[in-house]
């Protein structure tokens, strides 16, 4: 039998939650339409809420019915995966509870069933989880030769490096790395996979991607939306924390790594973490230079945000990378909630050599610049220079662009949850993050952290529905 076609329980801790019901519900519905799924499944749900199998499914069928389009046939079919279990995080009765439920599915079905367990819970949660996982024995597997045990955990993994490496240490004394998978939903999208194709499958641009050829690089991650419901989660993590130690890190590795020996899980993994090691820490008398914080007006008053909070909206961070390839070409990462519009993208910008042939009005230099869009457009832009038609030699910038939806008419992609979670069924761990990736990425991310806290660089507040040029202004006037 194939590994991901054995009998596989699922257990959700926190299944009653945000992350259920907008991200795992319709992943696992895909993935059960299009009959990716073991044969033998079962999803079990556990959390706090006082609720019976039955309350369970009824909830699960809402959460299909409002996500996916479905008939209600499939929706009552879907629900007959789940069932729950009801105990709290700290108390040791559920995990006992759970670990009856798995005997009792192994019995039933006359193997010894893989199992994998689901952190869809706030990071506050994981040290005590961790700890009562391992007291009840929930997570050893029968035996080495039957069955996987597999633990997903959600970013962000820690608040800082400290609490990265105990987190680490707690997992790994429970687990071995291939059994741990580290979620960023950014490596599972459809543009981000992209970009390992982009970057070694066309070898005109192989020369070039490096210090020699590039001038620049800026990763930018922007949102219109401003913390909406989740400003519990969100106060005190603060956007370079969200979004800027985990999808922009990770974005850069990509964008910055070696040709790896192989197309495959280790050697990706190991090459990204490469350049994440490369990342220079910036110190407490530099980060008003090189890493600069907003909030956006009216934050403080957004549901479950303290009033005072100094916690930031916006990063605008200037680094560069320690290596042989990339030494001294700036690297610019940025990143704000409450921006004037939505956009993930990474632009490139390439050098053009001195001496040139330059257009004679101010030496100006024929820049290429290759915009490659993660979100919401999907796709490619590279500028070439063209000569305008016409009996004067004048030359003019026009952009040869990629459009992923127009190319592969598709409407949507899948999303990245679906694609992770089978993945972590079929034991591939490509698209997760490694130990080292995350330590490597808290090691540089603390340093700003702690210049921030020693209040090296002024929070600046910038109106609601900025753009990103305006934002960088009035953050460079007021330092
Ligand atoms: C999440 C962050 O990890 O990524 C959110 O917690 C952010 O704050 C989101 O909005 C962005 O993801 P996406 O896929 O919508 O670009």
């Amino acid at each position: 039998m194939e590994k991901n076609t054995l009998p596989t329980v699922f257990v959700i801790l926190g299944a009653t939650g945000d992350l259920m019901r907008q991200k795992l519900i319709p992943a696992l519905f895909h993935l059960y339409k299009e009959k990716s799924l073991p044969e033998l499944f079962q999803v079990i749900g556990f959390s706090k809420d006082d609720l019976d199998k039955d309350g369970f499914r009824h909830m699960v069928r809402e959460m299909t019915q409002a996500k996916v389009q479905a008939t209600q046939e499939e929706i009552d079919s879907f629900s007959k995966f789940f069932v729950y279990e009801q105990g709290t995080f700290e108390k040791e009765e559920g995990y006992q509870k759970l670990a009856e439920f798995l005997g009792y599915k192994d019995k039933e079905w006359k193997v010894c069933s893989n199992k994998l367990f689901y952190l869809a819970v706030p990071p506050q949660h994981y040290k005590t989880i961790f700890e009562n996982l391992a007291s009840s024995g929930l997570t050893k597997p029968c035996s080495k030769e039957e069955g996987w045990t597999r633990v997903i955990v959600e970013k962000p993994f820690g608040k800082d490096l400290q609490t990265a490496q105990e987190l680490d240490r707690m997992l790994g004394a429970l687990f071995y790395e291939e059994q741990i998978y580290r979620m960023d939903h950014y490596l599972g999208k459809e543009t981000v996979q992209n970009i390992l194709a982009f970057r070694f499958s066309n070898s005109f641009l192989q020369d070039s991607w490096n210090k020699k050829g590039v001038e620049q690089i800026t990763i930018r991650l922007l949102e219109k939306e401003g913390v909406g419901e989740r400003g519990a989660f969100y106060d005190g993590l603060g956007a370079l924390r969200d979004v800027g130690q985990n999808h922009l890190l990770q974005l850069l590795s990509l964008f910055c790594m070696e040709t790896p020996l192989k197309f495959d899980g280790d050697s990706l993994r190991r090459e990204r973490a490469k350049v994440l090691k490369a990342l220079p820490t910036i110190s407490t008398d530099d980060i008003k230079t090189y890493a600069k914080r907003g909030q956006y007006e009216g934050y403080g008053e957004e549901k479950n945000v303290v009033q005072s909070s100094n916690t930031e909206t916006y990063f605008s961070i200037q680094t560069s990378l320690k290596n042989d390839t990339w030494e001294g070409v700036p690297i610019l990462l940025e990143s704000g909630k409450g921006m004037k519009e939505n956009l993930v993208e990474v632009e490139v910008v390439f050098r053009h050599p001195t001496p040139c042939l330059c257009p004679s009005e101010a030496n100006k230099h024929y820049h290429n610049v290759l915009h490659y869009f993660i979100q919401p457009k999907e796709g490619i832009a590279m500028s070439l220079w063209v000569k305008k038609p016409g009996p004067i030699m004048t030359i003019e910038e026009k952009a040869f662009t990629f459009d992923y939806k127009s190319a592969f008419g598709k409407e949507e992609f899948a999303d990245p949850y679906e694609r992770l979670l089978l993945n972590c069924i079929q034991g591939d761990q490509t698209l997760f993050v490694s130990t080292e990736e995350i330590m490597a990425s808290w090691k540089f991310v603390d340093s700003i952290l702690r210049g921030w806290g020693k209040t090296k660089a002024p929070l600046v507040v910038y109106p609601k529905g900025a753009s990103a040029i305006e934002t960088k202004l009035s953050l460079a006037v007021d330092n």
